[in-house]
């Protein structure tokens, strides 16, 4: 028995008065039972607001990415070290939306992976297909492949990150993969993990993940909880996804 983790990921919304009242709802509302966790992935400026929010509660915090380089002359990037201090305990790396906005590469998603483990932080490491890709019947070359790339560069420490597939035509669609579809993709996933001796690694799913579809995926044997965007802006639907 895995568990369940559920981990919001507020995207770029936020704003400290928002913010405030979030994070009291939720420190208030989340019990924290054995093999139930939650946490939160916001943006940089707000991880400070977070550690103090969340103080004393089961709520964990994450960043949204983290820069691949240790330190140096890397204008805007965030190092791994940096989110240390603030108590960060996850980060988001290769999302889609960086891989598609901002050219992530397979090689840098494995580099910030590994360089999130160094500083005691879990990557939440995402993979997924595009529509064209799935109807082009590859879509389990590509996860195959975004995972391979982390494989590659963690070798054995690959057993100490989280892994979420996000289809990437269910993400803010409101088209969520049905079940049997996230399961297909969950249980190959985990055989590539198997393989690299990391069966145990917790496989998120996201993508259009709300109150009213999450207690299905979750019941599925390979789906270990949920990465939630737009759903997770609204605290008590977050709750209710956690308690699924
Ligand atoms: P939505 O839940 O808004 O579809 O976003 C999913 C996602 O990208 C989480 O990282």
């Amino acid at each position: 028995m895995r568990g369940t983790l559920t981990v919001g990921n507020w995207k770029m919304n936020g704003g400290l008065a928002d913010n405030a009242t979030r994070f009291a709802a939720l420190a208030r509302g989340f019990r924290a039972v054995p093999g139930r966790a939650l946490a939160v992935c916001v943006p940089f400026p707000y991880l400070a607001q977070a550690r103090d929010a969340l103080a004393g509660s089961a709520v964990g915090y994450g960043a949204q990415d983290v820069s691949r380089h240790a330190s140096g002359a890397f204008t805007g990037e965030v190092s791994a070290a940096m989110l240390a201090e603030f108590g960060v305990r996850y980060a988001i790396v290769g999302h889609s939306e960086r891989r598609q906005y901002h050219g992530e590469r397979d090689d840098e998603v494995g580099a910030k992976a590994r360089g999130a483990l160094a500083a005691g932080i879990t990557p939440i490491v995402c993979v997924g297909e595009t529509l064209a890709e799935r109807d082009a019947g590859s879509t389990g070359a590509v996860v195959g492949r975004q995972l391979g790339a982390v494989i590659e560069v963690l070798g054995v420490s690959v057993d100490r990150i989280v892994l979420a597939y996000e289809p990437v035509w269910a993400i803010g669609t409101g088209r969520t993969a049905s079940p049997e579809q996230a399961q297909e993709v969950h249980a190959r996933l985990r055989s590539q993990l198997a393989a690299a001796g990391a069966k145990d690694v917790p496989v998120l799913y996201g993508g259009s993940v709300k109150a009213a579809n999450a207690a299905a995926l979750y019941a599925m044997p390979d789906v270990d909880g949920g990465l939630v965007g737009g759903a997770s802006l609204d605290a008590n639907e977050l709750l209710a996804i956690a308690g699924s």
